[in-house]
């Protein structure tokens, strides 16, 4: 039985309604479902729709429909469940938990949509999916922090060349490099945890686009599901995806860090480059190439993310164009977050271990920074210290540079007498001051490479993610606890 029928005279086409219908892949949503049909239960019961003992009944055989369903094909087996939804006479996820009741509970069953919209349902489930999606997700990602933290400490003092351009410009700490990733996660972390402030509203009571018709304590549902409070409209609340956009964009930038880390281990992983001894736990080999070790896992995670900034963009072209308030367009928002949930859950469940795992080959990157003249700005400082004007200082080194590419040599390997002739500030302090740790040294500046400056940075770095993991733990963790037990 339809939840709609009474109105129709006609059968649906078979080939539509097989093809509008949404529980092949919103039975996703199950979990999700169940708690919001019990925090509107709640809220329906305090209106006096329910008596206390139907609502018992109601709160029960809504718990027994997930372990019953998982009796059939578990939810959590994704291979078992679409074949369930298939098979399913349901229209949707609230389709089936209107049935699945009903075969629990009989016709009390029936009372359970009194009050509510499933324009609302599937707002409120979103925002719920996303929740624990932006919860999962950084968690995730402190675990990769951890791990480039990890690197970071290992690395020590440990020396490699920075570019731009991809050419060789001067010596940073390795622990440098790895910190900067730490800065681009926690800027994700942050844009999640904002988006997460601001999804965390419940529209259960929005009912179909006005608001409920019944007088309900909005506060109620929002409360049972850990939401800070109820949504303050009900056409923008039925209506709105924006926190499904926001987290899809998040993730979408999240995924161009993940890519542009990915490309840098696989340039490193080659021979040409050879800082990097990939994992065999993480690499394949090639089917006709008895000598290769190939970096499939940065291929991929590279690959991959270009699926999460497609689903953002998905998102915005589907919502752009749609006056309000629910359209059916927005079960078409669905599958790009379900595909964003999957891809970030496939990706961080190997880039930690990964990164955890990786070997540097520090006597390379030490001697690939040992040449090239990465020195160069250090010397045009030193001349500075003498009192030369940066252009001159710059013009000067940069004649010296020419007369050793011409000699085959670096600057360390001229005499003093060859440097005088490009100034006669040269004096033999500037071949202490040309070594690789006076070049990472002299970066002594907040956020430089100079090695104390580093250090400095790591404890930060350390001290910073040691608060949001306390702060997933305690405050993210509590919430969901307060959710699932209510
Ligand atoms: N399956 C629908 C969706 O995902 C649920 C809401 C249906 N509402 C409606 N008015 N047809 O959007």
């Amino acid at each position: 039985m339809k939840m709609w029928s009474g109105r129709f005279r006609e059968p649906l086409d078979a080939n539509f309604e097989a093809w509008q219908r949404s529980f092949p892949f919103d039975w996703r949503l199950l979990p999700q479902e169940i708690e919001a049909s019990k925090a509107h239960a709640r809220l329906i019961a305090a209106a006096g729709v329910l008596t206390e003992n139907e609502l018992a009944v109601i709160l029960r055989g809504l718990d027994a429909i997930i372990p019953s369903a998982m009796d059939r094909a578990t939810t959590q087996n994704k291979l078992a469940a679409p074949t369930m939804a298939a098979s399913s006479p349901a229209e949707d996820v609230h389709h089936f938990v209107e049935l699945e009741l009903t075969q629990q509970i009989g016709e009390l069953a029936l009372k359970l949509h009194t009050g509510r919209s499933r324009n609302e349902q599937i707002a409120t489930d979103m925002r719920l999916f996303v929740r624990d999606a932006i919860d999962a997700t950084l968690n995730k990602l402190i675990a990769w922090m951890e791990a480039l933290l990890n690197q970071a400490r290992k690395a020590g003092d440990a020396v490699m060349p920075s570019y731009t351009h991809l050419q060789r410009a001067e010596p940073v700490l390795v622990a440098h490099w790895l910190l900067a990733y730490v800065s681009m996660i926690e800027r994700d972390c942050s844009r999640f945890l904002d988006a997460r402030k601001r999804l965390n509203l419940c529209p259960l009571g929005s009912g179909a686009v006005a608001g409920a018709t019944l007088k309900l304590d909005r506060n109620i549902a929002a409360k049972a599901l850990g939401f800070d409070g109820p949504t303050p409209n009900s056409m923008d609340a039925t209506s709105d995806r924006d926190f499904a956009l926001e987290f899809t964009q998040a993730a979408s930038q999240l995924g161009i860090h993940i890519s542009r880390f990915a490309e840098e281990l696989t340039l490193y992983s080659s021979a040409e480059f050879g800082f990097l001894e990939l994992p065999e736990t993480f690499s394949t080999g090639s089917s006709a190439m008895p000598q290769k070790k190939n970096p499939d896992l940065t291929e991929l995670a590279r690959g991959k993310s270009g699926r999460l900034l497609g689903s953002a963009v998905t998102l915005s072209m589907l919502i752009k164009g749609l006056p309000l308030a629910y359209n059916k367009d927005l079960q078409e928002g669905q599958e790009p977050v379900f595909d964003t949930v999957d891809t970030l859950e496939g990706i961080l469940r190997v880039l930690p271990d990964f990164t955890r795992a990786l070997k540097f080959r520090f006597d390379r990157m030490r001697s690939a920074s040992e040449s090239g003249f990465l020195n160069a700005m250090a010397a045009a400082t030193y001349l500075v210290h003498k009192g030369v004007p940066f252009r001159k200082a710059h013009e000067k080194i940069g004649t010296a540079v020419r007369y050793c590419l011409d000699k085959g040599c670096e600057l360390n390997a001229l005499t003093l007498d060859e440097l005088k002739q490009f100034g006669e500030e040269f004096a033999q302090d500037f071949f202490d001051a040309i070594t690789l740790e006076a070049t990472l040294d002299c970066h002594d500046v907040t956020g430089g490479t100079a090695r104390h400056r580093v250090r400095e940075a790591l404890k930060d770095a350390e001290a910073r993610v040691r608060q949001l993991a306390k702060y997933s733990t305690v405050d993210l963790g509590q919430k969901e606890t307060a959710h699932a037990g209510a």
